[in-house]
């Protein structure tokens, strides 16, 4: 009995042997090692042997099943291995062909101008704080001296939020932090930027749209002057424009006083006012500033007889497009790929 399983053994390994696709290899294991297969076929027998044969014959139907169960896999390895080769040598890979570059994403410009402002302003030690896009009338407007009706409101054009009891508003610009920042900071000195979201009811056009970025500033103390705003902010514009004339122009603002816009020489006339970027006129208005009105400081907190501030806010889209000579600010918003991937 020893001998037959021993001879089909042989047979069985032979057989496999010579075996080189999946089909065959499968129609292989379902003859010998399948359920109804050789291999179990002979456990079958061994209920019909005398008593004295049945162990060693078990033992030995045992180390066949074994056997032929590891050529079986192996044998499934090396039919794998073997088409993985031929597919190989098939269509031959050139290692020294350079990689597919993966497309990469891009930091939005606007996202990238707003971080190198919080990098200059936080090397002068200012604070980044921000403040809700949802204002109420009080907050963006009467606390910053804008009374219901007052004619500097055409300036803002707002969209209201419509339902609330209390005149609720998207903010028009980021000065309500202003008075935010004051109150979280009172009885301290404050010195922060406000960077986020603002909203006006426009007509959208290469020149206007209905949200964007600002980046208001904050400095309260006990004896801030207009020199440290002109220096605080003619510093900001070397390290973002690097080494070109600034001027400070008379401008108003009803929560400074006294208020004026900051210009930069033109990056394309240089001065000559021959461009229209600058509009002829040689400057480029990069923000507006002014003196904390001594309303606000004391709607913030703060005595304006012991304490005073300047603020100011810029538009980090605009500065984007002055520095980039971008024509159209809807760009920002426009997702596409042709503009955002030049930056
Ligand atoms: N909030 C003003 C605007 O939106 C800008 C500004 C901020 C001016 C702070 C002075 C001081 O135009």
């Amino acid at each position: 009995m020893s001998e037959s399983v021993h001879e089909l053994q042989s047979r069985a390994l032979a057989q496999l042997d010579a075996i080189w696709d999946n089909e065959s290899v499968e129609a292989w294991r379902v003859e010998y090692i399948g359920r109804k297969g050789a291999v179990n076929a002979l456990f079958e027998q061994i209920g019909a042997l005398p008593k004295a044969e049945r162990g060693a014959f078990g033992k030995a139907a045992n180390e066949l099943k074994n056997a032929l169960e590891a050529a079986f896999q192996a044998k499934v390895g090396a039919i794998k291995q073997r088409a993985l080769s031929e597919a190989l040598e098939a269509e031959p890979l050139d290692v020294t062909l350079p990689g597919r570059q993966p497309a990469r994403g891009h930091v939005h410009p606007t996202i990238q101008t707003l971080r190198e402002i919080y990098k200059i302003f936080g090397e002068m030690g200012f604070q980044v704080y921000r403040t809700r896009q949802v204002e109420t009338d009080m907050m963006n407007f009467q606390l910053l001296n804008i009374p219901p009706y007052h004619p500097a409101r055409d300036n803002w054009s707002t969209f209201y939020v419509a339902g609330a009891e209390e005149k609720v508003l998207l903010r028009t610009h980021t000065s309500p932090g202003q008075i935010r920042a004051m109150r979280a900071g009172y009885p301290n000195p404050v010195r922060a930027i406000l960077p986020g979201m603002c909203y006006r009811y426009e007509q959208i056009s290469a020149r206007y749209e209905i949200q964007f970025n600002q980046v208001e500033g904050i400095v309260v103390g006990r004896h801030i002057t207009f020199g440290d705003l002109k220096g605080t902010l003619t510093e900001f514009a070397r390290r973002m424009f690097g080494a070109r004339p600034v001027r400070f122009y008379g401008d108003h603002f009803p929560f400074t006083e006294p208020s004026a816009q900051m210009d930069v020489r033109c990056i394309i006339c240089e001065g000559k006012g021959t461009d229209p970027l600058c509009k002829y006129t040689g400057w480029l208005e990069i923000l507006g500033s002014g003196m904390v009105h001594p309303d606000v400081l004391r709607n913030g907190g703060y005595d304006p007889n012991e304490w005073s501030g300047f603020a100011f806010g810029m538009g980090p889209e605009r500065i984007t497009m002055l520095k980039h000579g971008i024509q159209d600010i809807r760009y920002f918003w426009g997702n596409d790929l042709r503009f955002l991937e030049q930056f």
